[in-house]
């Protein structure tokens, strides 16, 4: 496999007893791009990602991260990654900087403090920095656990349906902190269901169905797939989501939030 990829799959299949989740799945992500795996509920998105993760073996096929083989290099591929669930692994006790530092001491680093400072303001959280976490809005919450997952700088990202369960707010402010990431050069794999978040934020785009990709490209390439047959001229209404910011505020929505 070349190392051009941040992460490379081939063939990949998985199976829960008799049934087949994937099937044959091959993918490539380049290195300091963002990825968005796309699919239904049930589609087999968490189970690809934990088996990129080492947390599930495939039962064939091959997948690389980072270079290295998750099969055979699994200490090698955890310690180019972070995952990030669905669910947020913040403690709610402790402040957004104490959970900060507590995972810079976890992972043995120098100067946690000063580690804790620079990703709170990356992450606009300096507000919550002295607010215990239960305290924080859902959309805060999210964006402290991206923020605990970049601590010690994985090169590989992987954030499992990063916005399920949010509000129109929060899932702004969440995809606001994904394009700081991408800035950055981190290779970012995130899953959705939703095909808006894949269009604002992917470079890149796979759409797992009945356990393959039946497609992949970039947005312009998967819109070619399907030239408009006709050209039509329609009134635009705004959608709801657009109306709902227009009232609630879009940018200062993450100040605003803040200051609860
Ligand atoms: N540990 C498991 N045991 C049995 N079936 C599972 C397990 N994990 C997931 N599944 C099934 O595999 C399918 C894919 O699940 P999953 O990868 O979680 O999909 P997605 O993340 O796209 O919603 C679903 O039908 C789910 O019920
Ligand atoms: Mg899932």
């Amino acid at each position: 496999m070349t190392t051009s990829h941040a992460i490379e799959i081939a063939g990949l299949t998985k199976s829960y007893g008799d049934q087949e989740v994937l099937k044959g799945v091959d993918l490539a992500v380049p290195r300091g791009t963002v990825f968005a795996l796309l699919g239904s509920n049930g589609a087999g998105k968490t189970t690809a990602v934990r088996i990129l993760s080492t947390l599930l073996r495939a039962d064939g096929g091959a997948a690389s991260v980072n270079g290295f083989d998750v099969a055979t290099q699994p200490a090698q591929v955890r310690e180019s990654i972070s995952l990030t669930g669905q669910f947020a692994a913040v403690d709610e006790i402790l402040t957004g900087r104490e959970n900060l530092v507590l995972v810079a001491e976890l992972r043995r680093l120098e100067d946690p403090e000063g580690i804790a400072d620079d990703l709170l303001a990356r992450f606009a959280l300096t507000d919550s920095a002295e607010r215990r976490a239960a305290t924080c809005s859902g959309g805060m919450r999210r964006r402290l656990d991206i923020a605990m997952s970049l601590i010690g700088d994985p090169p590989v990202l992987f954030l499992d349906e990063p916005t399920t369960g949010l509000d129109p707010q929060s899932r702004n402010e969440v995809w606001k902190t994904v394009r700081e990431l991408a800035g950055h050069g981190t290779t970012v794999l995130l899953t959705t269901q939703y095909l808006e978040e894949a269009e604002q934020l992917a470079d890149r785009i796979a759409i797992l169905h009945e356990g393959r990709i039946i497609a992949q490209g970039t947005l312009t390439e998967l819109q070619q797939l399907f030239p408009p047959a006709t050209v039509e001229y329609v009134e635009k209404q705004p959608t709801l989501e657009e109306v709902f910011l227009a009232i609630v505020g879009h940018d200062d929505a993450v100040t605003q939030g803040d200051q609860r």
